[in-house]
């Protein structure tokens, strides 16, 4: 293993050279489950989870810590999220769906997105779910107009745009004033949001919202967000009697992917955020609101590890070595589509040393589907186990069937026992929905 790897929660080379996470061997978890295959490190999800409450917690605010869910969606992902008493953010009619089928309580789902349904929206109305965080002028006249018809007294955020630049990938910029997301909070729109919302007779508005991007290593802009909002309610508080019980800052936490990474603690993201709503708080006399945040990446990213069956291989003399895997931009369209790095070793050689710099390719029938590019690697052949660290988050979620490619299993692995939660697309599964000509 190269002395940069960082392995990540309890993953641990076992004394025969083998990756083992969870106490349970990837060599079996090949073996039992094939390849590609999401293995996800439940306590180290456990631990970030518990993380983020206990500093809420110490500190003595009111908070909800809800999980981002498009971060990786599905059943058992909530049951354990539910468990650890998070609350939910879903952004589409299907991850609520899921989130219901998996008995999540509603009350502690919240529902985000720039372009919600009808539909959606009812269904979120008629199963009483935490809040909805509405997005722009069309949702709150639609959200209206729902609430009145079905009587039911509905709380909201709105989401705003506090016009704070965070430093990240262009594509996953969102707090800045030209962005598809939220009202913005510095030509007015905000301020006409929030008095159409108080004078909505099924809208309780709860408070406001923003999310100022992803995968973000400075607090500066968490802070700056949070003064703004506080700032700018203490004024609608003086012109309006506005007063907001909740202050969103979303999510957005950066994590540790490669060696270039170099994240700061979950904890202290929380610390810095409630330290500035508590002085912002003080200096214009409101009073102290909850603080929720939304952290999807920072609570499963790197909790996950994907495993790959090395196949074919091609040397490029005097350029490079490509090494094929059994999945790709299918699985994992973040290098593709965000240039996204990861770090990856062979399961079953964890212990070698780098001996070879190879360039790690996907099977989807497009050049740019490259995992990883100039990867240092022990000798490598056909058969060995590829494994991609880092992969918890935007990865299943994310996963696709171009190429017609089945979208791999998920297992959870811990204390020495791996449970299947999601099961491998069969070929069957691929044709479910098409009918036939004839
Ligand atoms: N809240 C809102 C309103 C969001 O839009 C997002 C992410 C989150 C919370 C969670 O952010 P996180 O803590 O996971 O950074 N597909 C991209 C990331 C897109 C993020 C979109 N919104 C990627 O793979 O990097």
């Amino acid at each position: 293993m190269s002395r940069f790897m960082h392995l990540h929660g309890s993953a641990e080379i076992s004394h025969n050279g083998h990756l083992k996470i969870g106490g349970v061997s990837t060599i079996d978890l090949a073996k039992q489950y094939g390849t590609p295959l999401y293995v996800y490190d439940t306590a180290l999800i456990k631990e970030r989870a518990r993380g983020f409450r206990k500093t809420f917690k110490e500190l003595g605010v009111k908070a909800e810590v809800a999980y981002a869910s498009k971060a990786f969606s599905c059943m058992a992902i909530f049951q354990l999220m539910n468990e650890e008493g998070l609350s939910l953010d879903v952004v589409s009619g299907g991850e609520l769906y899921t989130a219901l089928k998996a008995d999540f309580p509603p009350e502690r789902i919240h529902f985000n997105g720039n372009n919600k349904s009808r539909s959606e929206l009812v269904l979120a109305v008629k199963e009483k779910i935490g809040c909805i965080v509405v997005d722009n002028f069309y949702e709150l006249q639609l959200l209206s107009e729902i609430t009145g018809e079905m009587k039911s007294k509905t709380k909201v955020l709105l989401r705003v745009t506090p016009g704070i630049e965070a430093h990240t990938h262009d594509y996953i910029l969102t707090g800045q004033e030209d962005s598809k997301f939220g009202f913005d909070l510095q030509n007015g729109q905000a301020e006409k949001a929030m008095k159409l919302s108080l004078e909505s007779e099924y809208i309780e508005l709860l408070g406001l919202h923003c999310h100022i991007g992803s995968q973000i290593f400075e607090t500066t802009g968490f802070i700056l967000a949070a003064r703004k909002m506080i700032e700018k309610a203490a004024e609608w508080n003086s012109l309006y009697g506005f007063v907001p019980e909740v202050i969103n800052l979303g999510g957005g936490f950066g994590i540790r992917y490669t060696q270039e990474d170099d994240p700061i603690a979950p904890s202290q993201y929380v610390k810095e955020m409630i330290l500035a709503v508590k002085e912002e708080v003080s200096r214009t006399g409101m009073s102290m609101p909850e603080i929720w945040i939304e952290p999807g990446r920072s609570l499963v990213g790197d909790a996950g590890t994907s495993l790959y069956t090395i196949g074919s291989s091609k040397e490029v003399p005097g350029v490079r070595k490509y090494l094929a895997i059994d999945g790709g931009m299918s699985d994992n369209i973040r290098p593709a589509l965000y240039r996204a790095k990861y770090e990856a070793l062979i399961a079953n050689k964890a212990d070698a040393e780098p001996e070879d710099t190879v360039s790690i390719a996907g099977k989807c029938c497009e050049s740019g589907d490259m995992l990883i590019w100039d990867l240092p690697l022990p000798d490598a052949e056909a058969g060995d186990l590829l494994a991609v660290f880092c992969t918890g988050a935007y990865g299943y979620s994310m996963a696709n069937n171009y190429n017609r490619l089945p979208r791999p299993p998920v297992v959870f692995v811990e204390n020495g026992k791996s449970k299947l939660v999601i099961r491998r697309e069969t070929y069957r599964d691929l044709i479910k929905l098409d009918e036939s000509l004839t």
